[in-house]
């Protein structure tokens, strides 16, 4: 009907008239960025391990519209799912007590609401637990006990998580930790090269995703450091840390999580990104902060260089994307219209020299 307007658009006129009288005369600065919808291909970024399976199948779902969160999460849970990657869900490595506890989080840059479990037990797919607190619940993060009351009131099935190789390897790790308990150490040779793989790995796995209409969403899921201190939590859940998302970019890290809390890692690299960084030199802006605050002489090597590695993984709205880690050699994935591959991620300290 001519001159009437749906509620809808009512709406919208109402609430750009509103947004106008409030920012009206202010200088750029002051209003915060420009709101425009860039065009492009769909993006997706990831740690090394969302390859093969993960990561095509996410970004197929991103391609058929999915939300971003939604396509992060459908990522996550592949890798969850997986008993070989002992980093991340069902199959991952446990605390030192043999109980394997999760982390993970979302975020989405549209509502800019974010959702985290912690120390969650017994559940295999965290990242869609975090998912829920994100939409169901008005809280941003959910830990142990009551973490898995939710997920078991939402319907997810409790099950043992630690299966026979993650033992096979926990065991390993318990009776050739120490010379002062009361394990006998197994000889070098004796550990098989399938446990001695895993002894000194801290994995996780993180997808940010950007639509072709440039929503941002991402998700990071972990089992955290092997061995931990039962209750230990990394950077995986914390918002800001292991993961960070708004309508500029989306960051997120695998590593060393302490290392990463203590610079706000993720979040450092959205803020590079509003200031006009490419994602790679966000990413690098975050690998060296963690590299100048490594200060404990316990976390230097002898030469007094870092004795750990974290690695970034950023994308903008406009669909740039990069990563970048503490030492050369790490690599990262992207899928994108020329397909799923994994690239070199730029680096602080090359290894030789
Ligand atoms: N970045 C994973 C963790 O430290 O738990």
């Amino acid at each position: 009907m001519q001159g009437s307007m749906d509620r809808r658009s009512f709406l919208a006129a109402g609430a750009g008239l509103a947004a106008a009288s409030l920012t009206e005369g202010l200088p750029q600065s002051a209003r915060g960025p420009e709101i425009f919808v860039p065009a492009g291909d769909p993006v997706m970024v990831a740690s090394h391990n969302a390859l093969p399976h993960a990561l095509p199948k996410a970004y197929a779902a991103l391609v058929a519209g999915a939300d971003p969160v939604d396509a992060a999460v459908l990522g996550a849970e592949v890798v969850e799912n997986d008993p070989t990657d002992h980093s991340v869900g069902y199959g991952g490595l446990p605390n030192e007590l043999g109980e394997v506890e999760l982390d993970a989080s979302v975020m989405d840059g549209t509502t800019g609401l974010c959702g985290a479990v912690a120390s969650l037990r017994r559940i295999r797919n965290p990242a869609a637990v975090a998912r829920l607190v994100m939409r169901h619940t008005k809280h941003a993060m959910l830990v142990g006990e009551g973490a898995l009351a939710f997920a078991k009131a939402q319907g997810f099935k409790e099950e043992d998580l630690l299966t026979p190789e993650a033992r096979e390897i926990w065991m390993y790790w318990k009776r050739s930790h120490s010379e002062k308990d009361f394990w006998l150490s197994p000889a070098a040779e004796e550990i098989p090269a399938h446990v001695k793989r895993w002894f000194g790995i801290t994995g996780t796995v993180h997808f940010s995703a950007r639509t072709k209409d440039g929503r941002l969403g991402a998700c990071t899921s972990t089992s955290g450091m092997a061995f931990k201190l039962a209750g230990r939590v990394g950077d995986s859940p914390i918002i800001g840390a292991g993961l960070f998302t708004d309508e500029t970019g989306s960051a997120g890290s695998t590593g060393r999580g302490e290392s990463n809390i203590a610079v706000c890692g993720a979040h450092t690299i959205v803020e590079a990104m509003r200031q006009g960084k490419h994602p790679t030199d966000a990413c690098l802006v975050a690998a060296r902060r963690v590299a100048d605050g490594t200060r404990a002489a316990w976390l230097k090597k002898p030469d007094g260089r870092p004795d750990l590695d974290i690695i970034f993984y950023a994308v903008d709205r406009e669909g740039r994307f990069g990563g970048a880690s503490l030492w050369e050699g790490n690599r990262y994935a992207v899928a994108d219209a020329s397909g799923a591959r994994l690239l070199d991620a730029a680096f602080v300290i090359a290894k030789k020299g």
